[in-house]
């Protein structure tokens, strides 16, 4: 917006304005350098006039110096893309202040002064979605991690925990419904065709937890009960035609509030809570203080628009953004530096919360194997960073998968070395030290130390340095003495910024077989701590076959040096779901990196083939689980392991294995595919997992069989009575050249117009096919009436869709990259979030074959050559490059 429009010699005195200029270049925030804030704001009451087009929004601050801070007589006020229409000190104008690029400084006398600030904003034309935006015609706003400047004035810094109280007017037929944080204390009319209505929120936060949303909003109500007998008031807030797609949204989130009760005593503080679904959102969803704000796509569901895996989102976002508000918003963070605090932390209780509400081990596998496709790849390329970064540019660049993800595997970690009971005292100790605090990792890892009675002094290397630790077994059998000795070595990848690495504590659960009888004698945790460790085991009579790393205790690549026969072993005993499935996957991988030098391994296909039908015909797995051993490992996984990679040929090798496993089992497939299909839907686990390995045994008889599975693919879509088949089918048509392609593509559009999130699974299934024309396809689609550039959903539906499809955007021709550039160039100045998020794709070069890692490279450097980047895009495309 007017950014032109900020007085560029303010009222007051000009030279100081001068002397308090400072560089603004995309300046490195370090973590070292953090310094408590000089100034606190107790207090905020923020009132709204609130337009589409305008709103206008006036501040009123209690500021006091902070006895901790460095006694700047100088008030520091974050703004961005917002100019000052009215300032005051105490009631009257300000004097003395300056802008500082963006940000507004104000010299102050005493130790505590009442500050008035008026903005104006414009919701409709803010198309980064930071900040108060407009979307489907009602205002909502996003304010993690640094949006709050683009509505007001402010130290918009975690560390600056205010009581604020919102008022909001407007008009009454446009926004009917008026929310924010905290409890609704007073509503009225105008008389003039407006209302308002005044919101308190008792909790001091911060301000990236503030949150505003005003439109013509419908609810799904229900009350939850808390464990001390509170009543709660929840509902699920969605535009009129949505609320019948809301119901597993409200059972999730009733749900959520009771496991936290259970599995952490964490309780609800609030008489609301509200949540808002919102189609132009940057993520899934966030967490403001008892106003969620969410993505569509995670809250909207039922059978017949959305699949098992769009369920499973719901219920995964939904618990995520209500744990929360223990983990987050009751403590907070002290700075950016500490996402992983609040993240990471978060993550580990929504898959635990997702565990206990389905399937335990499907739901570990599940989650390793996200960390694997998306994690694992950052963590040895070029953007790779610690879950507590030391530095950054953009913050927004640190919604990471390391954050995230990894971030939860290390407090998982925490878990399984302290035991289940141990780790909940550490957590308990940790919310009861620290709540109302921003706090840091230092201080939750303290917690542990003396909650769980743990020895982490070590143990933080896992906060301070990057890169997945490459970890190698060799057993070896000294028959005399009848004893096993695991031989262990580990070295942590040099990452940008840290070429050398210490030894870290790694806890290893193994179990050792015998081969005969097919048992173990009970399992054992083994720390790895130091770059070589040796374990030894005694009485056996001979040498056992060695499952490790069961339950993926450790976030590491462990190459056990296992054989085939040992692989085979463990993929028909091992009592451990995920080593079972681990085993097979290694199996395969071995398969598919070896079949790319040498062709395949005729004895190795037979016995993953073999291994593969002992799973469907094995009665004592369920489908859920029998769905996860089916499937082949990602082929981002194996890019890792292959660079430097030509990934089409990866690609072939992948769909050759598969035909090969529909060739040889076809027989078992097809009574699988109709064993499955003759299951009624529901949503309980059996109707589900009959879903996971129908459209999974249809994959697999395409890869064999295209033609003749075609027509079961096309049954299976015209009888389809919920979303998971239809769509199974579509994704499988899709990808071959097929009569009915082109018309169930067509009836599926049909069906579904005007339902944004079925559209969008409409371009990613085309996006993302095995079609060898998609790029033609992505081409076209981007010209379709329901394309724009402006829904993340969308933008993300057909490109991400496609970075994602390996033979698509690795085409020999470099075309698939060029398309992403294309994109990156034109949406960065619109939406730089989203924009910045499809770098790591083409900075993945160096795990690529030369010619294709030249045409990446050139991408790259044809994106960082266009002026006016934004500060996201240049810190990913700069680091991607060097
Ligand atoms: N805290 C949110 C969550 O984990 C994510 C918000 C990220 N927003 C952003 N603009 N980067 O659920
Ligand atoms: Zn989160």
């Amino acid at each position: 917006m007017d950014i032109a429009s900020t007085p560029s010699n303010p009222a007051g005195n000009p030279e100081m304005a001068d002397a308090a200029v400072e560089p603004h270049d995309p300046a490195t925030t370090m973590r070292k350098n953090y310094q408590p804030p000089a100034w606190l704001v107790s207090e905020i009451r923020l009132e709204f006039e609130l337009g589409l087009e305008l709103t206008k929004c006036v501040a009123t601050m209690r500021v006091e110096r902070n006895p901790d801070g460095d006694g700047d007589q100088t008030l520091h006020l974050s703004g961005d893309n917002i100019a000052v229409m009215n300032l005051k000190v105490d009631d009257a104008d300000a004097e003395g202040w300056s802008m500082s690029g963006p940000n507004l400084l104000l010299p102050l006398s005493g130790d505590a002064h009442k500050v008035t600030v008026e903005t104006h904003l414009h919701p409709a034309t803010n198309s980064q979605l930071m900040g108060l935006f407009a979307s489907n015609g009602m205002l909502c706003t996003q304010c993690e991690a640094e949006g709050f400047r683009r509505i007001t004035f402010f130290p918009d810094r975690p560390d600056v925990l205010s009581r604020y109280t919102v008022r909001m007017t407007g008009d009454k037929a446009t926004f009917p419904v008026l929310l924010s944080n905290g409890n609704l204390v007073e509503t009225g009319e105008n008389g003039d065709g407006s209302h308002w209505a005044v919101w308190d929120d008792p909790w001091l936060k911060p301000s990236y937890l503030f949150a505003l949303v005003a439109g013509q909003l419908v609810a799904n109500r229900d009350t939850f009960t808390t464990m001390s007998g509170r009543k709660v008031d929840l509902a699920v807030w969605v535009r009129e035609g949505d609320l019948e797609r809301t119901d597993h949204a409200m059972r999730s989130l009733i749900n959520s509030m009771k496991w936290d009760e259970e599995a952490f005593g964490r309780e609800y503080d609030l008489d609301q809570f509200n949540i808002v679904a919102v189609a132009d959102f940057n993520m899934g969803a966030m967490e403001n203080k008892g106003l969620n704000i969410f993505n569509t796509r995670y809250v909207l569901a039922d059978p017949e628009t959305a699949t098992d895996g769009d369920y499973d989102g719901v219920e995964g976002v939904v618990g995520h953004e209500y744990f929360h508000n223990w983990s987050g918003n009751r403590i907070t963070c002290r700075d950016w530096f500490q996402l992983s605090l609040k993240e990471g932390f978060t993550v580990l209780r929504d898959q635990m919360f997702s565990a206990d509400m389905g399937s335990e081990p499907v739901k570990r596998i599940e989650d390793v194997r996200v960390l694997r496709a998306a994690q694992f790849p950052e963590d040895s390329g070029p953007l790779a960073h610690p879950i507590r970064p030391d530095s950054y540019q953009e913050i927004s660049n640190f919604y990471t998968a390391t954050i995230y993800n990894k971030g939860a595997e290390v407090i998982r970690m925490m878990h399984t070395m302290a035991g289940p009971e141990r780790f909940r005292e550490g957590t308990d100790l940790y919310f009861d030290r620290h709540d109302g605090e921003a706090a840091t990792c230092e201080d939750f890892v303290k917690s542990m130390e003396d909650g769980a009675k743990l020895d982490l002094s070590q143990f933080r290397l896992w906060y301070e340095q990057a890169g997945t630790p490459k970890v190698t077994m060799h057993a070896t059998f000294d028959q005399s003495e009848g004893a096993v000795t695991l031989h262990f070595t580990q070295k942590v990848p040099a990452t940008p910024g840290q070429p050398t690495k210490q030894p870290m504590p790694i806890p290893i659960k193994v179990a050792l077989f015998d081969r005969d009888s097919g048992t173990h004698g009970g399992e054992q945790l083994l720390m790895v701590d130091k770059s070589k460790a040796d374990f030894t085991f005694k009485g056996f009579t001979r040498p056992p076959v060695i499952s490790a790393n069961r339950g993926f205790t450790a976030p590491i690549q462990l190459d056990a040096e296992n054989n085939d026969d040992d692989l085979v072993f463990l993929a028909a005993h091992d009592d451990d779901a995920f080593a079972r499935y681990e085993s097979l996957q290694q199996l395969v991988t071995r398969e598919l990196l070896g079949s790319i030098e040498n062709g395949p391994d005729e004895k190795r296909r037979g016995a993953i083939a073999d291994a593969m039908g002992a799973v469907i015909d094995d009665a004592q797995i369920d489908d859920l689980m029998r769905g996860e051993l089916l499937m082949l490992p990602t082929l981002t996984f194996l890019l890792e392991l292959a660079a430097p990679a030509d990934p089409v040929a990866l690609h072939h090798a992948r769909e050759r294995l598969k035909a090969h496993i529909g060739l040889r089992l076809r027989d078992k497939l097809i009574a699988l595919h109709e064993r499955a299909s003759a299951i009624p839907y529901g949503l309980d686990a059996r109707a589900r997992g009959a879903r996971k390995v129908k459209t999974q045994a249809l994959v697999m008889l395409t890869a064999a069989d295209p033609k003749e599975a075609a027509a079961r693919a096309e049954a299976q879509y015209r009888s389809a009575t919920n979303m998971t088949d239809r769509q199974g089918a579509l994704m499988v048509l899709a990808g071959i050249g097929c009569p009915a392609r082109s018309e169930l593509l067509a009836d599926f559009h049909a069906r579904f117009d005007g339902n944004a999130l079925v559209i969008d699974k409409w371009f990613a299934l085309q996006a993302g096919s095995l079609d060898p024309k998609v790029l033609d396809r992505v081409e076209a689609l981007a010209q379709h009436a329901d394309f724009t550039i402006k829904n993340p959903n969308r933008v993300r539906s057909l490109y991400m869709t496609m970075a994602g499809n390996m033979a698509a955007f690795h085409d020999e021709s470099g075309r698939g990259y060029r398309m992403i550039a294309d994109l990156v160039l034109q949406l960065d100045p619109l939406n730089a979030q989203t924009a910045a998020r499809f770098i790591p794709w083409l900075g993945r070069w160096r795990k690529i074959e030369p010619k294709r890692a030249a045409l990446m490279r050139a991408e790259l450097e044809r994106i960082a050559a266009a002026p006016d980047l934004s500060k996201d895009t240049r810190e990913q495309v700069t680091k991607s490059l060097d």
